[in-house]
């Protein structure tokens, strides 16, 4: 008997934690997160205070920086932003290679890791600076490159972005303006956008961030890292689940047949999943659906929208909340559950949810992968594994077999 554990050199303790449910992978200034309370701490400050009384340009230095901008920074943040939103000219010929069908997050992959062939001159991840410089880059660039995706998907023309603007109205005039007419951005659909994109903005080690870490931990290129993050954060148990909760209420359509879809979710022989509920961490009310949920309503209120989404939303909660199921399981809507009503009322195709999460996440991605780099302890990330296969047996030739 071979001691398989001798013979590939697992030698020592370590723990076998599918899931990484209690395995710290580093350690963190950024984000705080107490699950069974439901509080989001960013850099200390509660999710709700920065959603409702800071905005989003702030919280990406506050993120990076470690601390709330004065004045006079926050004018240079904005300033140095705002030179970054142009993208290569030659990018926009790479769009042209997509298929106009080709989902949005699949563009966003290509064009993203394709920026590591077009800044050679902030890939230097030992040097602090270009690793600034490269993390502006990529907030700035974030809402050209999602609009240009938009655009490109129905057949528009690209916009340019105009640089007068905050950075989530310039992302707005450039996703729903056309060249030709003045486009008016309106204040609470701004103020409700740019509230979603800090409830975004980051999420401590969750399995996007993760991605980023590990795949910035061999010293890859800083573009191509992100690329990553924005691979994983497509799939439907994480960043796509907005777009799949969205789906799941239009199917649903009316109150009367929430039940059955909550007795699909509890049905063990049944795949279905209510979407936009439960999460890896909260088990308890997610912070940020609440401000959520109370957004979703100032929206619909101001635009006018009486979408009986948001009506299946709110009683599927209800029905759900009061469900021992749901109760026992601790699980409750996150932050995915109503943001695709606010988004849907906006005027955003379902295809394009995900994409708006990953423009908000890429402050978080960079402030993570810049916190990592600079971590004296910091090492390539290399998990172990429990090699469950055959023993070490002789090789046969084909004909022998
Ligand atoms: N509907 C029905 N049952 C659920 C749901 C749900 N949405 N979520 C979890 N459960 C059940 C599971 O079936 C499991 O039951 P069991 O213990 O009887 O087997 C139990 O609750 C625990 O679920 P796990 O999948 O083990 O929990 P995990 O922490 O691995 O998963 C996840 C968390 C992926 C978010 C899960 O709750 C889920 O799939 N939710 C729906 C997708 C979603 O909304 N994702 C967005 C997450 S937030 C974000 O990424 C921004």
């Amino acid at each position: 008997v071979i001691d398989i554990r001798k013979l590939y050199g697992q030698t020592g303790k370590f723990t076998y934690d599918p899931g990484f449910t209690s395995t710290a992978s580093c350690e963190s200034k950024l984000t705080y997160i107490d699950g069974d309370a439901g509080v989001l701490l960013h850099r200390g400050y509660p999710i709700d205070q920065l959603a409702e009384q800071s905005n989003f340009m702030e919280v990406a230095y506050l993120l990076l920086n470690g601390e709330l901008p004065d004045r006079k920074s926050l004018d240079s943040f904005n300033n140095t932003i705002t030179r970054h939103t142009m993208v290569h000219e030659q990018l926009a010929t790479f769009y042209r290679g997509f298929r106009r069908d080709a989902h949005p997050m699949a563009i966003l992959c290509g064009v993203v890791g394709a920026l590591s062939a077009f800044y050679h001159d902030s890939t230097d991840i030992t040097d602090p600076h270009q690793r600034m410089i490269a993390s502006h880059r990529l907030i700035a660039k974030m809402p050209t490159i999602a609009a240009m995706a938009y655009k490109y998907s129905i057949g528009q023309p690209f916009l340019y972005p105009k640089n007068d603007l905050s950075y989530t109205a310039n992302f707005l005039r450039m996703t729903f303006g056309v060249p030709a007419e003045e486009y008016v951005v309106d204040p609470v659909v701004e103020a409700a956008m740019d509230r979603i994109f800090i409830l975004h903005a980051d999420h401590e080690q969750n399995a996007s961030t993760s991605t980023v870490r590990l795949a910035g931990s061999s010293g890859a290129n800083p573009f191509a890292c992100i690329a990553a993050g924005i691979a994983c954060l497509w799939g439907p148990a994480h960043g796509g689940a907005n777009e799949a909760a969205l789906n799941m209420l239009r199917e649903i359509g009316t109150p009367d047949r929430i039940s059955e879809y909550i007795a699909r979710a509890k049905d063990k022989d049944d795949p279905f999943r209510l979407m936009g509920f439960g999460h890896r961490v909260y088990k308890n009310y997610d912070p940020r659906a609440k401000v959520m949920q109370k957004t979703a309503n100032e929206v619909l209120d101001k635009l006018g929208v009486d979408d009986p989404i948001f009506d299946v939303a709110r009683e599927l909660e209800q029905i759900a909340l009061s469900d021992p199921y749901f109760v026992d399981k601790k699980l409750y809507p996150n932050v995915d559950f109503y943001s695709g009503v606010i988004l849907s009322a906006i005027g955003f195709p379902t295809t394009m949810f995900t994409v708006l999460f990953a423009l908000a996440r890429t402050v978080g991605w960079v402030a993570q992968w810049n916190e990592m780099i600079a971590d004296p302890a910091q090492k390539i990330g290399r998990p172990r594994q429990l090699y469950t296969g055959p023993t070490e047996r002789d090789y046969v030739p084909v004909d022998q077999r």
